[in-house]
């Protein structure tokens, strides 16, 4: 079937019926509810070690796999992320709880933030091992956390200085970041000087970071961008044990149109023989590659379940209303996100004709997917829609009172429940009335 390379690794039919790391589907849904999010374990393993392998293959230095918190982040996932000896994305205070709560060693946590406040960069200073300045205000608050400006402070975490390359990669306008005039970063003459600032007070500036957005299947860009970040490399002076990190971003295939999905070997080989190149040509040691990715680790290895609960035929539209939408799954309304589905019952029956998906929230934008192949759909279905991992949970919302989905680790032929679903109580419990 077409469609069934957009799920986990571990997805079979059996008996018509969907089945995920050998569980049912329909089981698991009359047990836990809808709508209900699903995270396959093999699948996170195995594009964890697509990532290794290539690296390996690919990179003759040493190299680090940095997972970006910011596309899903509960415990477990943290916990995942520490016992695989990964290190986490934090951005500000918030996600940096997680990763503390997780038992994640200090120097494996990296705090990102476009104006990190100062709670931010005090939990940064607490739990971090490296700080990716984005700015020289942000730079000028670090020389007044450090102690004594005439000492280099061993608790000092690593210091590293986002570029803005003045390029982008391309994607969905929303999420791209590395053209001129985005907010991210610094431009060239502002790294310089954010180099200077760090020598006058003796940080450790270790690095240089870029990331150029999200969502990318063709990795060329970042081919000017890693000339560029050597090229200040060379000039600004870095030891020579340096760390250079050109970010995340590489795409995933959500719909069958998509297939085949883009290779996570591809973009590693890209990028590691950009670093080398640039290497060689700016006379540079080989730095330490750290890769920062967030949807290629899990967007695949997340699944996401609805139950249709009416179905309305309007002109030449069938909508499937089901139980979720928009406030767990914001993509469609903020990109044109474009999904795929399987009924989880009757997996094989004959398309029927062209259904849309849409939730239960006051809003038209609140849809999943418009205008797929699907069977006859009944009203009491189960849906099960692929590539659901990241950017749904991380950006959910509680949009007319939805109450955030629970969440079900399955591994080894065995469902845990890692986040359970929120109740009317959990949305009351910061609420303090007049
Ligand atoms: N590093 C930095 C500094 C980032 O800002 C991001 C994503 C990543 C790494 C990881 O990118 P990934 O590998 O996950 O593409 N909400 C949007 C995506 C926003 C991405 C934000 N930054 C979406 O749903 O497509």
């Amino acid at each position: 079937m077409d469609r069934l390379p957009l799920f986990p690794d571990t997805t079979k039919v059996e008996n018509n019926v969907l089945t995920i790391a050998g569980q049912d589907l329909n089981a698991l849904a009359k047990t836990y509810g809808t709508p209900l999010y699903l995270y396959d374990r093999a699948t996170l393993d195995n594009a964890l070690a697509d990532y290794r392998s290539a690296l390996k293959k690919h990179y003759p230095g040493r190299s680090e796999i940095t997972y970006a918190g910011k596309a899903f982040l509960c415990l477990a996932i943290a916990q995942w992320t520490s016992m695989n000896g990964l290190w986490l994305d934090c951005t500000g205070e918030g996600e940096l709880a997680v990763a503390v709560k997780a038992g994640l060693e200090r120097g494996h946590v990296l705090v990102h933030g476009v104006n990190k406040s100062p709670a931010d960069l005090r939990a940064a200073f607490r739990h971090a091992g490296t700080i990716v300045v984005d700015n020289l205000t942000e730079l000028e608050s670090l020389v007044r956390l450090q102690p004594n400006s005439q000492l280099p402070d061993p608790s000092f975490p690593n210091l590293w200085l986002r570029l803005q390359p003045g390029l982008a990669v391309d994607t969905h306008a929303y999420t791209q970041t590395g053209q001129g005039g985005s907010k991210f970063g610094m431009t060239p003459a502002e790294i310089t000087e954010a180099a200077h600032v760090c020598r006058q007070n003796r940080l450790p500036l270790t690095g240089l970071h870029f990331h150029q957005g999200s969502q990318f299947k063709d990795p060329e860009p970042l081919k000017a961008a890693t000339e560029l970040a050597f090229e200040l490399a060379k000039e600004i002076g870095l030891p020579d044990d340096w760390d250079f990190c050109p970010g995340g971003g590489w795409g995933a295939a959500y719909h069958e149109d998509d297939l085949p999905a883009p290779p996570i070997e591809a973009y590693v080989k890209f990028t590691a023989s950009e670093a080398v190149k640039a290497c060689q040509k700016h006379g540079l040691t080989l730095p330490r590659l750290h890769l920062e990715p967030g949807r290629s680790l899990v967007a695949r290895a997340g699944v996401a379940l609805y139950r249709v609960g009416a179905v309305k035929q309007r002109g030449d539209r069938t909508w499937l209303l089901t139980d979720g939408g928009m406030a767990d799954n914001p993509r469609f309304a903020l990109y044109g996100a474009r999904y795929s589905c399987l009924p989880v019952t009757g997996v094989e029956r004959a398309p029927a004709g062209k259904f849309s998906i849409a939730g239960p929230y006051c809003e038209s934008g609140d849809v999943i997917l418009e205008d797929l192949q699907m069977p006859e759909i009944q009203v009491g279905e189960l849906l099960a829609v692929p590539v659901s991992g990241a950017y749904h949970l991380s950006m959910s919302s509680n949009y007319n009172g939805a109450r955030r989905p629970a969440v079900l680790w399955l591994d080894k032929g065995k469902a845990r429940l890692i986040q359970r679903r929120e109740t009317g109580d959990d949305l009351l419990q910061r609420d303090l009335g007049l």
